[in-house]
């Protein structure tokens, strides 16, 4: 079994960390370490009738957010990597300024410096020049900046196509391959601009 830590913070749009597990599960060749931020737990309330509980189940071990002990909070405790999604700007800005004072940020921290894969689904706009810099800064550091920005040439007719559109791009970066939404060019998926255009 791969493993994948999932990490959601307090930003709008904790169903992206949500449909991760949910996918990740549907897979079922993935051990998930779920971490939510306290802030997250109260984002989640307010966007969703939904208990904890059924978040929580998806995954194959919960670490408390300030857990700084935890297995994840270890190089020597091997991941594929960790998506936080969504992730909000203090917890972003945290991980490039290397403040791991929680579970969420040391985990991060230790992802970018054992060289694995850490993917920031960052939710915020607009976007002023901090904001900016900070990406900037945890992209040199390795990380994939990854805003959930919708695609449309997918043709999503619901929430869940545009959510899973973005689920399946973030778990492509860590060699996740799902078919959870049309691909470009690929049979029974959206046709490549070539195909489109009668090649023109
Ligand atoms: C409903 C709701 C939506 C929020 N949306 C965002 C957001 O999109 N981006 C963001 O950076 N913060 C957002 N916040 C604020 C964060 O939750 C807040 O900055 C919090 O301290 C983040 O802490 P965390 O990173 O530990 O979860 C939102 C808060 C609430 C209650």
């Amino acid at each position: 079994m791969k493993r994948i830590i999932i990490g959601i913070t307090g930003a709008t749009g904790t169903i992206y960390g949500w449909r991760l597990m949910e996918l990740l599960r549907s897979e079922g060749q993935t051990e998930i370490h779920l971490v939510m931020s306290p802030s997250a737990k109260l984002t989640l309330k307010m966007e969703h009738d939904v208990e904890l509980e059924r978040i929580s189940s998806l995954a194959h071990e919960v670490h408390a957010p300030g857990n700084i002990g935890a297995a994840i909070s270890s190089g020597s405790f091997f991941s594929e990597g960790m998506i936080i999604a969504p992730c909000s700007i203090k917890t972003m800005s945290n991980i490039a300024m290397g403040n791991t004072g929680d579970l969420i940020t040391r985990a991060a921290d230790v992802i970018l410096k054992e060289r694995r894969k850490l993917v920031v689904a960052v939710r915020e706009t607009p976007l002023h020049a901090g904001h900016l810099e900070s990406m900037s800064k945890l992209a040199n550091l390795g990380a994939v900046i990854f805003p959930p920005v919708p695609a449309f040439y997918n043709r999503p007719k619901t929430l869940e196509d545009i959510v899973d559109q973005s689920c399946m791009r973030m778990l492509d970066q860590l060699g996740v391959n799902l078919e959870s939404s049309p691909r470009w060019g690929e049979e029974g998926g959206v046709a490549a601009v070539g195909q489109v255009l009668g090649d023109k």
